[in-house]
């Protein structure tokens, strides 16, 4: 396996980007294929048998463009899909799934009271919670849909007054009264992590993906000695159906040269 080869990335959208940034800032030698599956976006109100063939289906894509390593860099794929994606391309690559890293993460700094907001799919699936109880039993865990957000995020609309009624409707809820932390369990959540913690007035920790599920990747590959060994930090980006907002919010993240290319599965 080349060292030079490509991580392979994705999300049903922009939401990956953010575990992308985190591993472009810390690996900036590394090389990613990015693929959008905005075609099927939102993912999290899809069928769990749905996500999982569209996951199979960018594994399978990521894995013909020689990528070295996969990420599933969304919450609801890793809630419901990491098991297929491990079975099929885990004896060829390392397969990277969001949830794990931060639950342990979670755990590690011994928050006991702990909420996790996230799409209807992670939470249905009660990933975060089984997963927390499994290695802590005396932790509580209160977990939250909160469908709006990923649409107000992929219409361009985090720093808007909109967001700020969503996010108000939602960390108002019953459910997330005296959690002490936040798990943020979609990868779109990020983008609003300053507003959430405002809005919690600093009092709960709020917890998010991109920085923890990078340090992993970075630790397994250097285990495996599978990191890249020349300086180049090359991203292609794909997207199953181009959108534009898709293209000015990637462009945020990576750069104005950045380039979106189609490619329906
Ligand atoms: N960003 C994804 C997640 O972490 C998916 C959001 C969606 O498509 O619903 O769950």
């Amino acid at each position: 396996m080349a060292n030079d080869a490509p991580i392979g990335i994705f999300d049903s959208g922009v939401g990956g980007l953010t575990v992308a940034r985190a591993l472009a800032n810390l690996l900036p030698r590394e090389n990613f294929i990015y693929f959008g599956d905005t075609a099927h976006l939102p993912y999290g109100e899809k069928s769990a048998e749905a996500i999982t063939s569209y996951s199979l289906a960018i594994g399978d894509f990521l894995m013909s463009k020689g990528a070295k390593a996969l990420v599933i860099a969304c919450n609801s794929a890793s809630a419901v899909a990491f098991e297929a994606m491990q079975e099929k391309f885990g004896h060829l690559v390392p397969v990277f799934n969001v949830i794990d890293p931060v639950v342990d993460a979670t755990l590690a700094h011994g928050h006991k009271k702990i909420g996790v907001i996230g799409t209807r799919a992670t939470v249905l699936s009660g990933a975060y919670k089984s997963r927390l109880q499994k290695n802590d039993a005396t932790v509580t865990v209160n977990s939250l849909a909160t469908p709006l957000l990923v649409p107000v995020i992929e219409e361009g609309l985090a720093q808007s007054n909109i967001s700020n009624d969503v996010l108000a409707h939602y960390l108002n809820k019953p459910e997330l009264a005296g959690v002490s932390s936040l798990i943020l369990g979609c990868t779109h959540y990020p983008i609003l992590h300053n507003k959430i913690e405002e809005y919690l007035k600093n009092r709960v920790a709020v917890i998010d993906s991109p920085l923890i599920v990078a340090e992993t990747i970075s630790q397994v590959l250097a285990a495996k000695h599978l990191l890249a060994t020349k300086k180049w930090g090359k991203h292609i980006f794909y997207v199953s159906d181009y959108t534009e907002t898709f293209e000015q919010i990637a462009r945020q993240f990576f750069g104005n040269d950045l380039r979106l290319q189609e490619q329906t599965l």
